[in-house]
C-alpha cells in the first residue's frame, strides 16, 4: 500500500457545521468509514467545547463506536485536559496543533506560536500513543496573508523535537497552488523524511487535488481526506472543506487500500447533515 488516506471527516468535516449533527448519525458515519479500508480516522476533538461546541460529545462518540481491528481512531488535543480525556476514551493516536502564523494561533487557541509549543510539549510528552503535529495556515493565512516556507520550517521543528512522530501540512483556507507546494516542499523535505509528513489541503478554490499530485509527485505519501469534501476551520473565515476522500481514492485508486463504494456509502450517513 503506497499511499495513507487519513480521513479528517468527522473532525474537520464536523467542526464547522452550522446544523447540529445527533451523536449517533456521528457514529453511524464513523462506523460506515470504518469498513471502507482506512488506516486512520479522525474521529472527534477534545477542545474546549466552548469554542467548538459541534465536537462536545466527543466521548459520547468514542464509546458508541465500532471499533474495527487495523483502524487507528485518533482525535484532536489542545492542552493537558485535552489528553486526559483523550486517554481516557482510549484513543489510538493523538493530534496536537499549532500554526505558522502567530494571528491564527491567538484566533485558534488564544495563545501565541510559542506558547502552543509550551503547552504542548508536556502533552506529547506524557502522551501514551503516538502523536501527530498539526501546522496550520502553512501556506497562507486569512489575517496575514502569504506564510513564507521558513516560518512554517521553524514550526514543524519545535513539533518533531518536542516528540511529534508525523507532521501535517495544513492549507487551512485551501489557497495553495502547486507552485506554493513545490516551494514549501523543497525545504521541507531536505530537512525531513517524507514518511513522517502529510499534506492537509482545504479545496476552497478548487485546487486541492493539484496539490496533492504536486506533492505525490514530491514524494509524499500520507494525505488527509474529508469524505463528502465536508468541513473547514470556524477560526478561519471562508475555509471550506478538507479534499474530498472520494477525490483521493479516484487519483491512488488501489495503492490506497481505501473502497470508493464504501466511502461513498458512509457519505451518504453525514451529507444530509451538513
Ligand atoms: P482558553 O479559553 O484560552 O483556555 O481556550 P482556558 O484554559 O482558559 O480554558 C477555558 C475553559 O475551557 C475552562 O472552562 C477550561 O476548563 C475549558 P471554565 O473553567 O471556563 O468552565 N477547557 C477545556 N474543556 C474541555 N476540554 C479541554 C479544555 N481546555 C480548556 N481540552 C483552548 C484554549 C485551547 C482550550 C481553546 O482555544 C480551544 O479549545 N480551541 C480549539 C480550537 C479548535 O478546535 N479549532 C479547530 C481545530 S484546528 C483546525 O481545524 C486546523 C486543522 O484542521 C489543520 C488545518 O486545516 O490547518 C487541524
Ligand atoms: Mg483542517
Amino acid at each position: 500500500m503506497n499511499v495513507r488516506i487519513v480521513e479528517v471527516g468527522p473532525r474537520d468535516g464536523l467542526q464547522n457545521v452550522q446544523a447540529t449533527v445527533p451523536t449517533e448519525v456521528k457514529v453511524a458515519y464513523v462506523n460506515a468509514l470504518s469498513k471502507a479500508g482506512l488506516q486512520e480516522i479522525e474521529v472527534s476533538s477534545f477542545v474546549s467545547p466552548r469554542w467548538v461546541p459541534q465536537l462536545a460529545d466527543a466521548e459520547q462518540v468514542f464509546t458508541l463506536i465500532d471499533r474495527v481491528p487495523g483502524v487507528r481512531y485518533s482525535a484532536l488535543v489542545p492542552n493537558e485536559k485535552g489528553l486526559e480525556r483523550a486517554v481516557a476514551c482510549r484513543v489510538d493516536k493523538i493530534a496536537v496543533f499549532t500554526a505558522a502564523s502567530e494571528t491564527f494561533s491567538h484566533k485558534n487557541v488564544n495563545a501565541s506560536i510559542e506558547d502552543t509549543i509550551v503547552r504542548l510539549r508536556p502533552v506529547v510528552a506524557s502522551s501514551p500513543v503516538p502523536v501527530r503535529g498539526y501546522v496550520s495556515t502553512a501556506f497562507y493565512c486569512p489575517y496575514e496573508g502569504k506564510i513564507e516556507p521558513d516560518r512554517v520550517l521553524a514550526v514543524c521543528d519545535r513539533l518533531v523535537e518536542i516528540g511529534c512522530s508525523e507532521i501535517s501540512i495544513g492549507d487551512t483556507i485551501g489557497r495553495a497552488v502547486p507552485e506554493d507546494v513545490d516551494r514549501l516542499l523543497e525545504r521541507l523535505l531536505s530537512r525531513f523524511a517524507a514518511s513522517i509528513v502529510a499534506m492537509h489541503f482545504h479545496d476552497t478554490f478548487g485546487n486541492a487535488i493539484l496539490n496533492v499530485r504536486r506533492s505525490f509527485e514530491a514524494g509524499i505519501r500520507i494525505f488527509d481526506g474529508s469524505t463528502g469534501g465536508v468541513g473547514g476551520c470556524p477560526f478561519a473565515p471562508g475555509a471550506k472543506g478538507n479534499v474530498a476522500t472520494e477525490a483521493l481514492v479516484a487519483e491512488f485508486g488501489s495503492d490506497s487500500g481505501v473502497n470508493l463504494d464504501r466511502i461513498e456509502q458512509a457519505a451518504a450517513v453525514i451529507t444530509p447533515y451538513v
